[in-house]
């Protein structure tokens, strides 16, 4: 048995409402902490949190560590590439071994939708999934929600609006899962191969025109190109991609003049949004940036908290 309620975070899907709320105003709380001249407090003093990624990162890696530091945790960064992986151990079996050296809590990124619970399932320390495949990335959402909270004082009824490379997105699948629980409207918009098909039964709506996103919503979130993960051509050019779905400052006059544009980083800059889009005045990227530390640290606390109990 694992999930929230046993201390683990590897889904949105575990989590109730009143769940989501309880880490958003924890985390309003932890918030104030980086600002101090000292930037720690003693919740977690005496606990180990590991950092496991075998997939690239600098937001959530470096973002995890920071929160794990300013609760006084002990922190240790596992160098995928300098450990035994490298020689065929299994990510179990490196898992098993890190367990045995008595540690509290393993933060996970990996490439494979699935690790993070497979992790949980056969282990005592707490697993938090940073990511997996194209599955999910809950801390991602959840500092998301607390941005948007933070920046339109709700989210309940906010038009939300996801943009880019949905099939691909483990933020945009957990987007999904936190907004609709928190009464958001949720439109999906990009070219019709980048959506899954049948995605409108998680309580969303699809469309392929930027412009009807653009005059009708709140929020405006894009999404990376993830040409990484694109084996198999789902555009017919890059070009065309930025016509139809980039955003600009002339497009920008379509949307609401205080509308709240994201990214998830890290930004395609040309791409999904122009230079002048990423760093304008209703672009909030480097916010979430921020924000994800009050939210990692509220996520480590609480988790903390249910395996001592
Ligand atoms: N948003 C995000 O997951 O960024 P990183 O890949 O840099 O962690």
């Amino acid at each position: 048995m694992s999930g929230w309620k046993t201390g683990d975070l590897l889904d949105l899907q575990d989590l109730t409402r009143e769940d989501i709320e309880s880490i958003l105003e924890t985390a309003k709380s932890f918030k104030e902490v980086s600002t101090r001249d000292v930037k720690k407090v003693p919740a977690l003093r005496g606990k180990t949190v590991v950092m496991l990624f075998s997939e690239p990162s600098t937001r959530t890696r470096v973002s995890f560590e920071l929160a794990a530091k300013r609760l006084s945790a002990d922190t240790l960064n596992v160098s995928v590439s300098a450990s035994s992986l490298s020689k065929g151990e299994s990510i179990l079996d490196m898992a098993k071994n890190i367990e045995a050296m008595n540690v509290d809590m393993i933060v996970v990124r990996h490439r494979s939708s699935g690790v993070p619970k497979v992790l949980a399932d056969a282990l005592t320390p707490g697993i938090i999934n940073a990511g997996d495949g194209c599955r999910a990335h809950p801390t991602q959402a959840l500092l998301d929600m607390f941005t948007i909270k933070e920046k339109l004082g709700k989210i309940e009824g906010l038009k939300v609006a996801i943009i880019g490379d949905i099939l691909h997105s483990r933020v945009a699948r957990s987007n999904i899962e936190g907004l609709t629980k928190l009464g958001a409207k949720v439109t999906l918009c990009g070219p019709s191969t980048l959506i899954p098909v049948g995605i409108e039964v998680q309580g969303v709506k699809v469309t392929h025109c930027l412009e009807d996103v653009l005059k009708d919503s709140d929020v405006l979130m894009f999404l990376r190109l993830q040409k990484e993960r694109q084996q198999e051509k789902y555009l017919p050019s890059v070009r065309e991609y930025v016509r139809k779905f980039g955003l600009n400052k002339e497009k920008l006059k379509w949307a609401k003049k205080d509308v709240v544009i994201m990214h998830p980083g890290p930004v395609n800059r040309g791409i999904e949004l122009s230079a002048d889009v990423a760093d304008g005045e209703n672009s909030v990227i480097l916010e979430q940036v921020t924000n994800g530390v009050a939210v990692r640290m509220a996520v480590l606390y609480l988790l903390l908290g249910k395996k001592e109990k």
